[in-house]
């Protein structure tokens, strides 16, 4: 069987208009066998929507302690030597909603829901939608480096051989932006806080790429492999509060914490995102998402 078979349905899909986020804690007293009940109902087919489930470290372990990715961690609080800070809001569950249309997606969450209530407690409840030419809301195009084909598969999935294998870690983020700050900042200072340019999309080269900027923090070699992940983040929100809700799969963790190591400047080269002076991380958490075939078992 190949890895695009045994993953959950919709995370290679390429991404449609719409998107719902659910973060949720497993409620005390509740037993295991009927938060797996619940999440058997959660998950049903619904037309036109797909429905993803991923464990928190903690949940994963108390509802399969055979086995665990080894790797998987809750998101702990990550500091920075840039004077910024992540927090964590690790929770239990995360259900990941998508389609093309708003209204498929709804019936999809209402299910969810509707299936849950009884087992958990919302800790995150967030719609996101894509933005013309899947631009971020500070105009930027988010995603134009995602790896593509087998990459994509490479990047994203546990190999085989490895305990959870078809399946992925999975980092959720909330990100408020202040877009009237980043909007005093004039295009060329702009372009060097993303590190592309902002009506074409095209990645600075040289010495017109800063060490700062978003790109240069995240696009990462190690012993000559790039540390590629698979985003599928959206923007969010409304006329006060808004951002990113940043989505990010990956074959293993280091790839992504690295990342964020790299933003915050803790890796002592000196530099960190300047991305972080127009945007507030509000929310992390790891997840580990099975592969359709270790989910089926489960429930
Ligand atoms: C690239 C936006 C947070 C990882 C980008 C790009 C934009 C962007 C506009 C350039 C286009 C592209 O290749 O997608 C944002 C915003 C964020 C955010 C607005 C939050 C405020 C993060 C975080 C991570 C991350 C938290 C890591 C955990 C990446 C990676 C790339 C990228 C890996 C591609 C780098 C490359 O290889 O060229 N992001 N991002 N981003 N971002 Fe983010
Ligand atoms: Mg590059």
């Amino acid at each position: 069987m190949s890895n695009q078979t045994i993953c959950q349905p919709g995370l290679l899909e390429e991404p449609g208009r719409s998107a719902h986020y659910l973060e949720m804690q497993w409620r005390q007293g509740v037993d295991n066998a009927s938060l797996l009940q619940a999440i058997k109902q959660a998950v049903r087919h619904v037309e036109g929507a797909w429905i993803a489930v991923c464990f928190g470290a903690d949940a994963w372990d108390r509802l399969n302690p055979q086995w665990r990715p080894a790797q998987l961690v809750p998101f702990s609080e990550m500091i920075g030597e840039n004077g910024y800070s992540m927090p964590s809001n690790q929770s239990d569950l995360f259900f990941w909603i998508h389609g093309e249309d708003r209204g498929d997606v709804m019936d999809a969450v209402l299910q969810v829901h509707d299936a849950m209530r009884d087992c958990t407690d919302c800790v995150l409840d967030l719609s996101g939608f894509k933005n013309r030419e899947a631009r971020d809301l500070t105009g930027f195009v988010d995603g134009t480096a995602n790896p593509e084909g087998d990459k994509r598969l490479d990047a994203t999935l546990i190999p085989q051989g490895e305990a959870g294998c078809g399946g992925s870690y999975v980092f959720t983020q909330e990100w408020k932006h202040h877009l009237q700050d980043f909007a005093k900042l004039s295009l060329h200072e702009q372009q060097q806080v993303i590190g592309r340019t902002k009506s074409d999309n095209i990645e600075l080269e040289g010495d017109d790429m800063p060490p700062t900027s978003h790109v240069a923090r995240t696009d990462v070699k190690l012993d000559g492999v790039a540390q590629k992940i698979y985003r599928r983040s959206t923007p969010y929100g409304g006329a006060d509060e808004h951002g990113l809700y940043f989505l990010a799969f990956a074959c293993n963790l280091t790839r992504i914490s690295i990342q964020l190591e790299r933003m915050l400047g803790n890796t002592g080269d000196g530099f960190s995102d300047h991305l972080m002076k127009y945007s507030t991380a509000l929310t992390g958490a790891y997840w580990f998402m099975p592969s359709q075939a270790d989910l089926e078992t489960l429930l």
